[in-house]
């Protein structure tokens, strides 16, 4: 059992990469947590040091933080901005990041974690280029980028109107792919509690 945390690299109402992560979560296997952050929860001004001294943000980014510290994995989507995360998503890692460096007492919540990269574009990449970037990004601040990802190009034409996955993208290798990385994460997080 593990505990994961669905992080979207978007904030768009009706965001691809939110859906694909439902979409996935939905092929969680049974016996593992789910957490997710709601809409509008992450409320993070770009990162600078002056910031950072604000009690209120402060405040905020030590709840986000402890949601982060909860979590046994990531499971991550996110579109590609001129082939890189978007700048959302850099935020929120970089606010994350910093921390411990400014309370000696909050752990580094990446360390050793295990993440699945995901993403979804309406474009024929599907966004893998920024996968590549936010890949380093990851290991950078010490977390465990899964070795497979799961990318959706075209993926304006996934979803009818209902919100429902077109039947010819619902066996894509999906569902094996997310009992790996979860099975991943379990032999992760014995070794870390070892
Ligand atoms: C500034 C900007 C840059 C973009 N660059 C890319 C890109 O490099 N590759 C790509 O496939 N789509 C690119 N897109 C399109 C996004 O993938 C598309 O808007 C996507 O739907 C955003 O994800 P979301 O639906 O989860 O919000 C870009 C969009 C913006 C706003």
């Amino acid at each position: 059992m593990s505990r994961l945390l669905l992080l979207c690299g978007s904030q768009r109402a009706g965001s691809l990469n939110a859906r694909l992560l439902e979409e996935l979560a939905a092929h969680v296997p049974t016996g593992h947590a789910i957490d997710r952050f709601a809409p509008g929860e992450i409320r993070l001004p770009l990162y600078d040091a002056v910031c950072e001294q604000d009690p209120a943000i402060r405040h905020h980014l030590a709840a986000l933080h402890r949601r982060f510290a909860m979590a046994d994995a990531f499971m991550l989507a996110s579109p590609e901005y001129n082939g890189l995360m978007t700048p959302f998503l850099k935020n929120l890692i970089d606010w994350i990041s910093r921390l411990p460096w400014l309370d000696p007492t909050a752990p580094n919540v990446f360390l050793d974690k295990p993440v699945l990269l995901c993403s979804a574009t309406p474009g024929w990449s599907g966004g893998a280029l920024g996968l590549v970037p936010l890949r380093s990004l990851l290991a950078y601040v010490g977390a465990v980028p899964f070795g497979e990802a799961i990318t959706l190009p075209h993926a304006g034409q996934a979803w009818d109107a209902g919100g429902k996955l077109d039947p010819r993208l619902a066996d894509m290798g999906w569902s094996a792919c997310v009992a790996r990385f979860c099975a991943f994460a379990v032999r992760a997080d014995t070794r870390n509690a070892a």
